[in-house]
């Protein structure tokens, strides 16, 4: 895996949120870098707790994104939080199931995990910064 780096084009031009999402993607990259220093029972323990971060600041970050949608009247607010609902629910499974010792955290879900956080970030949050730039 690759780190992310953010650039202009994520911004969706808010100073908080660009901030919320420049967060959100260190956590990932210090995720995927824990993943690159091996395997063991630590990293396996820095891996979830790190999983774990990224939980709890995805659930942070939508709510203070569905927050600014209604504040906007994004009209597509319902469809926009179900997506955030989604996330929720797979990180919240990933971090049961590596508990309770069915899985171990790999790369696989690493990479679904950057694949979904990409392209929420450019196309999903795009969408109301669009309709925001169209006043
Ligand atoms: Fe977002
Ligand atoms: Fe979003």
């Amino acid at each position: 895996m690759a780190q992310i780096i953010w650039n202009e084009s994520y911004s969706v031009n808010n100073a908080d949120i660009d901030a919320q999402h420049k967060e959100w993607i260190a956590i990932y990259n210090r995720l995927d870098n824990i993943l690159l220093t091996g395997s063991g029972d630590a990293v396996s323990r820095a891996a979830t707790d790190a999983l774990q971060a990224m939980q709890e600041y995805a659930s942070y970050h939508f709510r203070q994104e569905e927050q600014y949608l209604r504040e906007i009247n994004y009209p597509d607010l319902v469809t926009h939080k179900r997506l955030h609902t989604d996330f929720d629910d797979q990180i919240y499974g990933y971090n049961r199931k590596i508990r309770s010792g069915e899985f171990v955290l790999n790369t696989e879900v690493i990479s679904i995990i950057k694949t979904w956080l990409l392209h929420h970030i450019l196309h999903e949050d795009q969408k109301y910064c669009a309709f925001v730039a169209q006043g």
